[in-house]
């Protein structure tokens, strides 16, 4: 393949022009929607784009409407050139990064996108509206980049769960790709706050991966009861001194539908934690 030097676009109507020109010369369109301080989480997305699509089209905004007014929107660690060079590297097409006011042009008098109750479960109990904002977003993504694919990972296991349901309620053309998480050498699932963590916060974070991994041998052991598998989990993580337990749940890995008692044979673990105050989100499939 020839090198191909990524083009800048921050204009949504520019980036429409450019869609409807790369669908008009037969070529298909990948999305790879990210907030930016790209990490090799969110290169593979991109590298998985390349193989698939004749375009690739890579958008990076911080998109304050997923954040709570508690929240870091402020402090959310960006880097332009840092993720050009990335996203050059991978051989994306175009690299997106729109303003606030061309995405939200009438401000918080929007028009909303809603997944109704897997947007208020689990990561949506604690952060109202976030995922009101993402699913509102990335439709508006998906809407300007006219993707066929859209590319997502697995370590927001319930944003990728609510946009599958989302694409198919609403009858959108784009097909969703799960990409599966990627961790540290060390077991720290990949995440663009990670920079924040201290390196005592960062140490105790590892007990995310090392609690999860404990649930899930004991449920290759034959363990179902809901209780037992989240108390090996939450035993790992509470006696970090710095660890603040939002949840640990098991779920139907495509329903996000909760288990509360006996564990069929397919689950999923899902937990959010905030360590030394950065929130960290993680999950491991148990069978
Ligand atoms: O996963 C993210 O980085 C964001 O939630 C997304 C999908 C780019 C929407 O802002």
């Amino acid at each position: 393949m020839s090198d191909i030097k990524t083009r800048i676009i921050r204009d949504a109507k520019e980036l429409s022009r450019f869609a409807k020109q790369a669908h008009y010369d037969h070529k298909t369109i990948g999305l790879v929607p990210t907030m930016g301080y790209l990490h090799e989480g969110h290169l593979s997305l991109i590298r998985a784009a390349r193989e698939k699509c004749g375009v690739v089209i890579v958008s990076d905004f911080v998109n304050p409407t997923q954040f709570g007014p508690k929240e870091d929107y402020a402090t959310y660690p960006r880097d332009e050139q840092a993720d050009y060079d990335k996203v050059q590297s991978c051989q994306a097409d175009v690299l997106f990064i729109p303003g606030v006011d061309d995405l939200y042009p009438n401000g918080q008098d929007s028009t909303w996108v809603e997944v109704n109750r897997l947007g208020s479960i689990l990561c949506g109990a604690s952060r109202p509206g976030h995922f009101r904002g993402v699913t509102t977003v990335v439709t508006k993504l998906l809407l300007l980049s006219q993707a066929d694919y859209a590319f997502f990972g697995e370590k927001d296991y319930q944003q990728l769960t609510i946009l599958r349901r989302m694409v198919q309620d609403l009858g959108c053309p784009t097909e969703i790709v799960p990409m599966p998480l990627v961790r540290e050498h060390d077991g720290l699932a990949l995440s663009s706050r990670n920079v924040r963590l201290s390196p005592e916060a960062r140490l105790q974070a590892l007990s995310l991966n090392r609690g999860l991994k404990k649930a899930r041998a004991m449920f290759q052991a034959g363990c179902r009861k809901a209780d037992d598998l989240i108390g090996e989990a939450q035993a790992e993580i509470a006696i970090q001194p710095d660890a603040e337990i939002q949840y640990i749940s098991i779920a139907d890995p495509d329903t996000l539908d909760l288990f509360l008692d006996k564990v069929p044979d397919r689950a999923i673990m899902l937990l959010a934690v905030k360590v030394g105050g950065v929130r960290l989100i993680d999950n491991m499939h148990l069978d």
